[in-house]
């Protein structure tokens, strides 16, 4: 498990290789920001190479290269079976008609809200999909995933997948946090940050905690500690393991009463752009 760097045409990109993270589960790196911005953000997804391998989550377009070459290092094209979409936002389904394309004996694990937001950009045919809600889980084989709404969402189409045999839990879009540098594990991040990154990206991701009844939004959050995951690995964190995985769940619990940062707004693009006039001129 190398880490590299590349060049790409804003400057230089860390590049990870696939992670395992558990036996036979490995993360497919990719992020954002780095070099342009003063945090990156993760854009992970997963191979699960079962009996029946499972990608789950397909990154960005402007990275397929990369994804593809990550997830083809680890499980042939014609052997994978299922890819399972967490949500229909463009960081998760970048590249999975591309994915579909190549797999020819994929079905894609979706449901049917995702169906009709995605509209004609979903290009993968009816035959080969299949319906998965919250609560539901399907067989790949040597194992059932489980398919489990994480407490943070920004779409109403997410479920995260709980794998029982390693204990893994994929949350999509929640205990996300920002990386001062891309690191693959949440230990690599100060503690204070990590917290405060949290809870920035609860706060973003989902606007409406303000509307929630305490009590139910604690309720979501019993129902990810009852399933005692191992590990979350989630689309924008690096991966949480061991005493971490409850810190996480710790942490959003108070989310509803964080006090995060405002999100930049004119005044900052106004600074952007003025840096980039002068740069040009
Ligand atoms: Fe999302
Ligand atoms: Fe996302």
């Amino acid at each position: 498990m190398s880490t590299e760097s590349i060049d790409n045409t804003r400057g230089t990109k860390t590049r990870f290789e696939p992670t395992e993270i558990a036996p036979e589960m490995f993360v497919i790196h990719d992020h954002h920001g780095e070099g342009e911005a003063p945090v990156s953000v993760a854009l992970n997804s997963m191979v699960i190479r079962s009996t029946e391998p499972v990608v789950i989550d397909t990154g960005m377009a402007e990275n397929r290269d990369r994804f593809l070459a990550d997830v083809f290092s680890l499980v042939e094209p014609e052997d994978v079976r299922w890819l399972y979409i967490s949500h229909d936002d463009v960081d998760h389904t970048g590249n999975l008609n591309a994915l579909m394309e190549a797999c020819p004996n994929a079905t894609a694990v979706i449901n049917w809200f995702m169906v009709e937001r995605m509209g004609a950009s979903l290009a993968v045919p009816p035959t080969r999909w299949r319906w998965i809600g919250d609560g539901e889980s399907f067989s790949v084989g040597d194992r059932r995933l489980h398919a489990v709404r994480p407490p943070i969402f920004d779409s109403p189409t997410t479920r995260g997948l709980y794998d029982p045999n390693t204990g893994v839990y994929w949350s999509s879009d929640a205990f996300a946090t920002p990386m001062l540098s891309p690191v693959r594990d949440v230990a690599e991040l100060d503690d204070d940050f990590w917290r405060d990154g949290m809870a920035t990206f609860d706060r973003y991701v989902s606007p409406w905690l303000d509307l929630v009844d305490e009590a139910k939004f604690q309720r979501t959050i019993d129902r990810i500690e009852r399933l005692s995951p191992s590990t979350i690995v989630g689309c924008h964190t690096p991966a949480i393991h061991g005493s971490r995985v409850l810190a996480a769940l710790a942490s959003t619990r108070r989310t509803l009463s964080a006090t995060v940062p405002p999100q930049p707004d004119q005044t900052v693009l106004d600074e952007i752009q003025r840096a980039l006039t002068a740069a040009a001129a």
